[in-house]
């Protein structure tokens, strides 16, 4: 994935013509779109082709099964047309491996959730997150999810995989995140949902974000 903006957006709408609409007015100020279960769920897979007119697709899946079936899944999902998954760290190496040697075949990429944004991450989640993020990189995954919500915690996970693998951070805005300081702590991109799709002015409300990063990209 180019980075041109650092801004990748999270299209959670379940509506067909209001993820085309949003997407067409954002589209020159993402580096990709992210689309998740709320939207496929409600409209179906082809809906990854018809945005990937307007810029690279993230398909966020959150896959998190055996081997095999990581890589059906993952087959699947490349085959509609999307560019990256993200998968779910904790079923471990053997997991994770499938997904990336089937993505590598196709030029595709894999991101692996570490650690997740929400308060819940720190019931479980984060007391694994750095092992995740440096099985990520033994596995040369093409980068991870860490939560914009904590840019402390993006900065030792920056500090675990080096700077081969790239960093997509969600957490921004609506779950109280700031697009600078989690620039600042070593993420590539910030993954925004709400503060854009449901911004009056989508546009404006991505050119917003871009311009704030802009200096520290
Ligand atoms: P909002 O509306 O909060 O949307 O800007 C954020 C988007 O990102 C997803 N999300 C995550 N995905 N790891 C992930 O892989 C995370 O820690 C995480 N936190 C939020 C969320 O589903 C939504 O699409």
């Amino acid at each position: 994935m180019e980075r041109k903006t650092g801004l990748i957006l999270a299209l959670d709408v379940t509506d067909r013509m209001e993820a085309v609409a949003i997407s067409e007015k954002v589209a020159g100020y993402v580096d990709a779109i992210k689309i998740g279960y709320p939207l496929v769920l409600s409209t179906g897979m082809d809906m990854i082709s018809q945005l990937s007119k307007f810029a690279p697709i993230i398909a966020d899946f959150k896959v998190a099964d055996i081997p095999n079936t990581n890589r059906l899944i993952c087959e699947q999902v490349f085959k509609a047309g999307a560019d990256a998954v993200i998968v779910q760290g904790f079923t471990g190496h053997d997991s994770l491996e499938a997904a990336v040697k089937l993505a590598k075949e196709q030029e595709k990429d894999i991101y692996v959730v570490t650690e997740m944004s929400h308060p819940g991450a720190l019931d479980f989640m984060q007391q694994v997150g750095e092992g995740i993020a440096k099985m990520a990189a033994d596995a040369k995954a093409s980068g991870v999810v860490a939560p914009a919500t904590r840019p402390e915690r993006v900065a030792e996970i920056r500090k675990i995989i080096g700077n081969e693998l790239s960093i997509i951070s969600p957490g921004v805005g609506a779950q109280g995140g700031s697009a600078s300081d989690v620039i600042k702590a070593g993420a590539n991109w910030v993954i925004v949902g709400r503060s854009i799709y449901q911004a009056e002015d989508p546009a404006m409300a991505a050119k917003k974000l871009v311009d704030e990063m802009k200096e520290f990209l």
